[in-house]
């Protein structure tokens, strides 16, 4: 970088500091996808894991599912729910969407006053809709978090993730906790045919339309993917006939065979649930911001940037740069970046010196890139699992945010299949997956209707 400090060794050495402990060579990578590849083995033979390889009890569509669903949508701020149509040939209509914000007060209170909320809005949309409540209808439930399943239609949540914490939800039925709800305020005639992880949502989604898509993944504020596995090879699951696949929802936020920085260990340290979700921490747009904060507040103190005592509260107080704010700076290409300037004046900060304003910039470049590339390195696991030659093309559908609209995110993902790869790099392609957890959730349930039928 060509700035006016630089010429203070202080600064260039701990710009080179922060420069190595973000960077993931193509050797860790290789390193990390061989450790994804035991940790994935325990977790299917059911030992101790931090890749849990949970069974979804359902495979990949055909492209001939039918029918209407009320699909339910839980898994970060916003609750939704979808009506759906398919029309049995891959053809899908969204016939209304309803969206509430769950409040902090949802998301960290009783898993009753959560679940309560969740029945209302959906009695909301119901009487929005003329839906009559006594009128027997299936739903299709997309409930993002990690689950231990019994059946297509059933799981207990193993733990929470993303920020929640509501009481009295873990190691509970979340099914079980919905319907409660929902008889508490008279509705009886709803029932959940499908209880859906949103990777899993995606797949199928996508798989609707593109059967080579054989992975979904997530790259929003959580991170996770699944692959269907075959049975056979799911040795933790006995008396199920070893024929045919299932998709395996990963959680595979949770790996931790990663190098930690300091700054990985104090975000791990301040969030509800330490030492678990490592991955996710590292990955996903709920973390990145605050990674890119407790960087710059260590500068602050360095003193190697912002040099007003305004910008140390604004570094100082959690959450107050988002992702977001992340992608909107790199996106401005200016030189004199007028997007950190918007930020850190609406912020009433003053003496933004241009370089401090690009540091900012390429500390969140090293922050961004090693979420593209460990995201890179995760899904090249899991095709190389499936297909340890690469020999076939693997579509994989992805929805979320990080991808959908990180500048070049995807690009840093390609640049790694590459590295590894080479020519056959053209057999992974990654693809936006629109809607997994409405449209893919009502395809389960509608295989769910039929394999029942
Ligand atoms: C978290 C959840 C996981 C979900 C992911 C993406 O990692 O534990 O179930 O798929 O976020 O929403």
């Amino acid at each position: 970088m060509s700035t006016k400090t630089k010429t203070t060794t202080a600064y260039d050495e701990f710009v080179s500091y922060l420069e190595k402990i973000f960077a993931v060579s193509t050797d860790e990578v290789k390193v990390i996808i061989k450790d994804f590849h035991s940790e994935m083995q325990k977790g299917l033979s059911g030992f101790e894991s931090s890749l849990k390889m949970l069974p979804s009890f359902t495979d990949r569509a055909k492209g001939i599912e039918k029918g209407k669903f009320i699909a339910l949508d839980l898994g970060g701020t916003n609750f939704r729910v979808i009506a759906v149509d398919l029309d049995g040939k891959g053809g899908t209509t969204i016939v209304g969407v309803n969206k509430y914000v769950i409040d902090k007060q949802y998301m960290e209170g009783s898993g009753e006053q959560l679940f309560d909320f969740i029945a209302n809005c959906i009695k909301g949309f119901m009487e929005g809709k003329n839906i009559p409540l006594d009128k027997k209808l299936e739903l299709a439930f997309t409930f993002s978090f990690p689950v231990e399943q019994t059946n297509v239609a059933a799981g207990k949540l193993l733990t929470w993730t993303k920020g929640f914490t509501a009481s009295g939800v873990v190691g509970e039925d979340i099914v079980v906790l919905l319907n409660e709800a929902l008889r508490k305020i008279g509705i009886k005639n709803l029932k959940v045919a499908a209880l859906v992880n949103d990777t899993v949502g995606t797949l199928v989604a996508k798989s609707y339309t593109e059967p080579s898509c054989d992975v979904g993944v997530i790259l929003g504020t959580g991170t996770n993917a699944c692959y269907p596995e075959k049975i056979i090879n799911i040795r933790k699951w006995r008396g199920m006939p070893p024929k045919g696949n299932m998709i395996i929802n990963m959680e595979w936020g949770n790996f931790d065979k990663l190098f930690v920085s300091p700054y990985d260990k104090d975000i791990d340290a301040a969030s509800p649930n330490p030492g678990k979700h490592r991955l996710e921490k590292m990955v996903s747009g709920m973390f990145l911001g605050e990674i890119l904060r407790v960087v710059v507040r260590d500068l602050i103190k360095r003193d190697l940037i912002f040099k007003d005592e305004s910008a140390t509260n604004l570094f100082s107080k959690n959450g107050s740069l988002k992702t977001e704010n992340m992608s909107n700076i790199e996106a401005d290409t200016s030189d004199n970046l007028g997007e950190v300037e918007a930020f850190i004046s609406k912020h009433n900060v003053k003496n933004i010196d241009q370089n401090s304003k690009d540091l900012l910039k390429h500390v969140s470049k090293l922050v961004s890139k090693r979420s593209a590339r460990l995201s890179a390195a995760a899904i090249a696991s899991v095709v190389l699992w499936m297909d340890p030659e690469l020999k076939n093309k693997h579509v994989i559908g992805i929805d979320g945010s990080l991808f959908e609209k990180y500048p070049g995110y995807k690009d840093m993902m390609e640049e790694v299949f590459i590295e590894l790869f080479k020519t056959h790099a053209k057999n992974i392609v990654c693809e936006h997956a629109r809607d997994g957890s409405g449209v893919g959730a009502a395809i389960i349930a509608a295989i769910a209707a039929s394999t029942e039928g």
